[in-house]
């Protein structure tokens, strides 16, 4: 096959990407996109460079907004001005200084403080699901879990999860390739979601809480968050990107481990191995398929000559499953030794919450193991897909 009857964006590729993604890796793997008008990496080192490189910006997502048209950009202008704000996005200054408030709030002796919550939320929601014989892993737990879990670690009440599941699943929409449509409803959330954080800071500042609120505001105060504005970007930020991730591990990963004979009843034999069953998830069938920057300047990757302004899209997911770095990587291999992922990431952009979102799917196979040992598969899962290549499971449905 040569590299232009490779297409990367065919109907059937969603489902199984992995072994175009293995043959490109093999015969061209700085690869040129004409489908994306954007640089390919896919083997593990230049994926892990791109992610490291300061020569690179990862100022890509606002990109899909500077394509439209003047009119359909000015319309957007709310949403470009929240997200251009998010930690993450914004010049490397900006993103030192909300490091430096944030980062030692989610290290993982700060996140275990969160435990006791947490298993709570699991397994008062499992309960419910066991007690009925059976039901859907992705609406009826995975997602109000990690929305409770995330407005926990915000500070909003518990009862509002609903609301924010619809704010979180409207705003992610500018982390795919999505259409004109669905970026006025991503403003329209941003939007609903900024007044509601508005109202949730005015009454943090006249009573503080132990919550992300409270520490942007005390942020605000020593000087690392400049604004009001800044708070509420990177709280609309926490909503979009700590919910959907870290519920599409947790239903996943049940589906692979009930899929694949045998993986549930081992770690029904043995927990000790359920923190190496999480990594695997990640590695194998993580929620970020790619990720996206713009080159700086001129420069050279892998052979290939760059040019400032390029866009470059960093393929996670082919990394983890390349075959340099993994023995047999398309394997589900749930005691996986040294497995050196980069399913969070690496370098000074990679996930702040990745220990909230080990100990959430931790602890929610933990619960399931202990409130549904019998569990089993019901019927055929549903999937849904985003641009480029990613799939998300949209309903697992289990009896128990
Ligand atoms: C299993 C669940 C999750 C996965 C697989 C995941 C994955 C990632 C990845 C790959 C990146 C790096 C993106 C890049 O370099 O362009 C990232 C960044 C980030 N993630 Fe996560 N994430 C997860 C859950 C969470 C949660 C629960 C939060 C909530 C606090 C979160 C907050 C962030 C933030 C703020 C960044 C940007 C960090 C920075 O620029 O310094 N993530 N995540």
């Amino acid at each position: 096959m040569t590299v232009r009857e490779l297409s990367l964006t065919s109907p059937g590729l969603f489902h199984s990407p992995h072994p175009v993604l293995h043959t490109l890796r093999e015969i061209d793997p700085v690869h040129w996109s004409e489908e994306f008008s954007s640089w390919l990496l896919l083997r593990y080192d230049d994926v892990a460079d791109a992610l490291r490189s300061e020569a690179l910006s990862p100022t890509g997502m606002t990109r899909r907004i500077e394509h439209l048209s003047p009119s359909a950009q000015r319309s957007l202008e709310e949403l470009r001005r929240s997200v251009e704000q998010w930690m993450g996005l914004p010049r490397i200054e900006d993103h030192k200084r909300y490091a430096k408030l944030l980062r030692p709030r989610f290290s993982p002796r700060e996140i275990g403080r969160l435990e006791p919550y947490i298993r709570e939320s699991a397994d008062s929601l499992l309960l419910d699901i066991a007690r009925r014989g059976g039901g859907d892993v992705v609406t009826e737990f995975a997602y109000p879990y990690s929305a409770s879990v995330i407005a926990h670690t915000i500070g909003l009440p518990p009862e509002d999860r609903s609301m924010l599941i619809d704010w979180s699943q409207a705003i992610s929409e500018v982390f795919h390739v999505s259409d004109f449509p669905a970026l006025q409803d991503a403003q329209r959330a941003v939007e609903e979601t900024a007044e509601y954080l508005h109202r949730v800071i005015e009454a943090r500042r006249r009573e503080p809480r132990d919550d992300l609120v409270s520490l942007f505001l005390e942020g605000m105060r020593t000087g690392l968050i400049l604004d009001e504005d800044e708070i509420v970007a990177n709280l609309i930020m926490m909503v979009a990107v700590g919910f959907e991730t870290t519920s599409n591990v947790i239903a996943t990963g049940t589906f692979l481990l009930l899929e694949s004979a045998g993986q549930w009843c081992r770690l029904l034999n043995d927990r000790s191995l359920v923190p190496r069953a999480v990594e695997e998830v990640v590695r194998y069938d993580g929620p970020v398929f790619i990720t996206t920057r713009v080159a700086k300047a001129e420069m050279v990757l892998g052979s290939k000559h760059v040019k400032a302004g390029d866009t470059v899209l960093i393929a996670v997911a082919a990394a983890n499953r390349d075959p340099s770095v993994f023995a047999d990587p398309d394997e589900f291999v749930i005691d996986r030794a040294d497995n050196r992922h980069l399913g969070f990431g690496t370098g000074p952009y990679s996930c702040l919450g990745a220990q909230l979102a080990r100990l959430e799917v931790r602890i929610a196979f933990e619960q399931m193991l202990s409130r549904m040992p019998d569990i089993s598969l019901a019927r055929s899962p549903e999937w849904q897909e985003f641009r480029p290549l990613a799939r998300w499971l949209s309903h697992l449905w289990v009896e128990c």
